[in-house]
């Protein structure tokens, strides 16, 4: 059988990296997505995947760095299978509301973490739909489940709501065309974004967003899950 490439991105720690890891274990070739390509090429090696896990630099706030990265995963591997948009900034201010957010700071939050994922989709999905095939995965939060909307980093929030929706969006559109796409609630991970204090470790974190990515062909799509259970958006 060949080797399945897999795209994670915000890959050079975190969450991202132990995904990467796990798909590693599995047998995947894993394209880890990094802002900086020193610290991407020390996280691939870490993994200790030899051939399978290649870094490569990715802004997912940069269109051109997005076409960059997916032309070279393609010439160097072909069609990815996989895609985690994984990539996520949290930069709310503490006692954060909505009425005291700075415009700015909805934007930079939205931009990668909503618009991160819109434009890695937009250079991946087409390829996907070439071979029919595909497994997006998309990294969401509990923060952002409607049905248990709270108060509190109103930015984060809405940012990882409307990447949900985005989420139910695309996989509609690609229905028929074997490409599975689900988003997640990784739960409280201790990562630098988590914190010490957080009860998951990265393994846990990391568990459902690789099963999401290995989902055989009869899989869900358009679902939000948390510990591989779907759970109401
Ligand atoms: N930790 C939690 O408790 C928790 C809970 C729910 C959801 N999540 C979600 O899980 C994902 C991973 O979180 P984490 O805890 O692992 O966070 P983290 O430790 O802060 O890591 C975030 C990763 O995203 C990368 N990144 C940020 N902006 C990027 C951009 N514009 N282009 C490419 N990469 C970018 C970072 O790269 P740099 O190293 O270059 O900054 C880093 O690799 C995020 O989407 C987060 O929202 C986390």
């Amino acid at each position: 059988m060949s080797t399945k490439t897999a795209i994670v991105t915000g890959a050079n720690r975190g969450i991202g990296l132990e995904i990467a890891r796990q798909l590693v274990k599995e047998g995947v070739r894993v394209v880890l997505g990094s802002r900086d390509s020193v610290k991407g090429d020390r996280a691939a090696k870490s993994l200790k995947g030899g051939e399978l896990a290649v870094a490569h630099a990715l802004d997912v706030n940069d269109t051109k760095s997005v076409r960059r990265f997916v032309a070279f995963v393609e010439k160097e591997f072909g069609v990815p299978s996989i895609l985690v948009n994984n990539a996520g900034v949290y930069p709310e201010e503490p006692e954060a509301k909505v009425t005291n957010t700075r415009t700015a700071l909805w934007r930079e939050t939205f931009e990668t973490n909503l618009f991160g994922a819109v434009r890695m989709c937009r250079e991946v999905v087409p390829l996907m739909e070439k071979v029919r095939y595909g497994r997006v995965v998309n990294m969401s939060s509990g923060l952002g489940q409607i049905s248990k909307m709270g108060s509190g980093s109103p930015a984060y929030r809405t940012s990882k709501a409307a990447l949900n929706a985005f989420t139910a969006t695309l996989a509609a559109e690609v229905k028929e065309s074997g490409i599975l796409v689900n988003s997640l609630s990784p739960g409280w991970v201790r990562t630098d974004m988590g914190g010490a204090d957080a009860p998951r470790s990265v393994e846990e974190g990391a568990e459902t967003a690789v099963w999401l990515a290995l989902l055989p062909a009869s899989g869900p799509t358009g679902h939000f899950y948390r510990d591989k259970k779907p759970v109401p958006w």
